[in-house]
């Protein structure tokens, strides 16, 4: 068919926004054109998160909409169901939504091609793949022209009590090095400077292939063009000195790292299954810190998990202050479908758990207004991004640190590195000033 039209939207974390660039890629390569609303779309993805139950339940409400959508603007649409929801719902979804046309997991994106006859055909199906090695990339549409996600992994092996994604992304997987590199080698010759590598666990990376994330990270630090790595997520159990020493030897590797915590005591890290004490933690964390000065740590923490007493709640908030976090994502404790932590005692009201992050987001926000103010003063480097979201005669950039800094200046820029003075801190992001 020709000249369908299709309209994407991501919910979730960064792998979601990956796999959402390679879905519009492979829809243009198969004859789609991408448009900016649903209203105009032939057919509507939605790629789907299922890691708390807002996240899911968004999923639902926007399949509603869209049928109001379909009904009022009286042409037909198709709808097709991606990501974590998807994998984790599978066929029930077609039979829940009359609505939905498709159902396909994420590692089913390799299929499409396969797929969108069917779909066009006006056949309603699930295609669900987990256990296949994640393929080459294929073709991304990609949201920025200098700074790139390139997926180094699928899955996760471990088993946080409270986390679906072991049953949404399946086992984990590595891919290739070779394939990795080259693919950033191709992002370099085409002018992109910075690349997140994006795993659910990039730490543990490798498994099964004779090689590790310190190689990766020294075989991508090699590339002529790259000047930012970034990479997410690390877990603190994999957290190797051997990669710390890797850091400190990669400059091009950037100085932030998001190292999720989860809680700050350790009868509550036992109980998710985490696999490290909060004492342990920390001594990872000041060898980071002697070995890569500066570098800047954030984190995720989840308030009321089943069975956390008060104390447990003081013993995070102390380890937030204790450790001084450039940044954290805090989440309430949410249940998830086919998880251990189900069946633990001690669920909490949404009361308690709701007080406990607002607890805990008003400390970070002091700590980081603190960590932001101590940058006041000095000339950095940015990488500018873009025009600033606020204020259209200002650009944006971040810091190593993932900070992010506006400041006037030439749109010419965007794309590069420029040194900025930081005069100025608030909590959300940096003024600064080009000489
Ligand atoms: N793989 C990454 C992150 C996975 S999800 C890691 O291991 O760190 C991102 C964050 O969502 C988690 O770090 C956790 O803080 C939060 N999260 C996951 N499941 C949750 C749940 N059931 N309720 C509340 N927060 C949750
Ligand atoms: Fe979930 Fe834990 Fe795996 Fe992260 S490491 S994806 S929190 S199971
Ligand atoms: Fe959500 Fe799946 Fe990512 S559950 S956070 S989209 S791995």
């Amino acid at each position: 068919m020709d000249n369908r039209t299709f309209y994407i939207r991501t919910y979730g974390c960064q792998m979601n926004e990956s796999d959402s660039e390679r879905i519009s890629g492979t829809l243009i390569d198969n004859g789609y054109s991408m448009v900016a609303t649903p209203d105009e779309a032939d057919l509507v993805v939605l790629n789907t998160c299922s890691i708390r139950e807002g996240a899911e339940n968004k999923v639902y409400s926007d399949l509603g909409r869209l049928r109001i959508l379909e009904a009022e603007r009286g042409t037909p649409m198709q709808v097709a169901v991606a990501g974590c929801v998807a994998q984790q719902e599978g066929e029930k979804i077609l039979s829940r939504d009359r609505s939905v046309d498709l159902v396909f997991g994420s590692r089913a994106i390799g299929k499409l091609p396969e797929m969108l006859p069917r779909l066009e055909a006006g056949e309603r199906f699930a295609e669900l793949n987990v256990h296949t090695r994640p393929d080459e990339p294929g073709t991304h549409v990609r949201a920025d022209g200098h700074r790139a996600f390139v997926t180094i992994m699928e899955g996760c092996d471990n088993h946080c009590a409270f986390c679906v994604v072991p049953a949404t992304r399946g086992p984990e997987v590595s891919r290739r090095p070779e394939g990795i590199v080259a693919e950033v080698e191709q992002l370099a010759a085409e002018g992109y400077v910075e690349v997140t590598l994006l795993g659910q666990n990039v730490t543990s990376y490798g498994k099964g292939l004779d090689t590790d994330f310190a190689d990766l990270l020294t075989r991508i630090h090699a590339i002529p063009g790259i000047r930012r790595i970034r990479y997410t997520t690390s877990h603190p159990k994999d957290f190797s000195d051997r990669l710390i020493d890797t850091l400190a030897d990669c400059p091009k590797v950037v100085r932030h790292l998001h190292l999720p915590l989860q809680s700050g005591s350790d009868a509550v890290l036992a109980r998710m299954g985490r696999g490290y004490t909060v004492a342990e933690y920390r001594r990872k964390i000041d060898r980071v810190r002697a070995k890569v000065p500066g570098i800047a740590i954030t984190t995720d923490m989840i308030v009321g998990f089943p069975g956390e007493t008060d104390a447990d709640h003081q013993a995070t908030l102390r380890a937030v202050r204790e450790i001084g976090y450039f940044n954290l994502y805090g989440f309430k404790y949410s249940r998830r479908p086919g998880t251990t932590a189900l069946t633990l005692d001690g669920h909490l009201d949404d009361e308690v758990r709701s007080a406990r992050l607002i607890e805990l987001l008003a400390l970070q926000k002091e700590i980081t207004l603190e960590r932001h103010a101590s940058l006041v003063g000095q000339t950095r480097e940015v990488l500018v991004e873009g025009e600033s979201k606020r204020n259209a005669s200002r650009l944006s950039g971040r810091l190593e640190e993932n900070v992010l800094v506006h400041f006037e200046g030439d749109p010419e820029w965007i794309g590069t590195v420029r040194p900025v003075r930081i005069t100025e801190a608030t909590v959300s992001a940096l003024i600064g000033e080009v000489h």
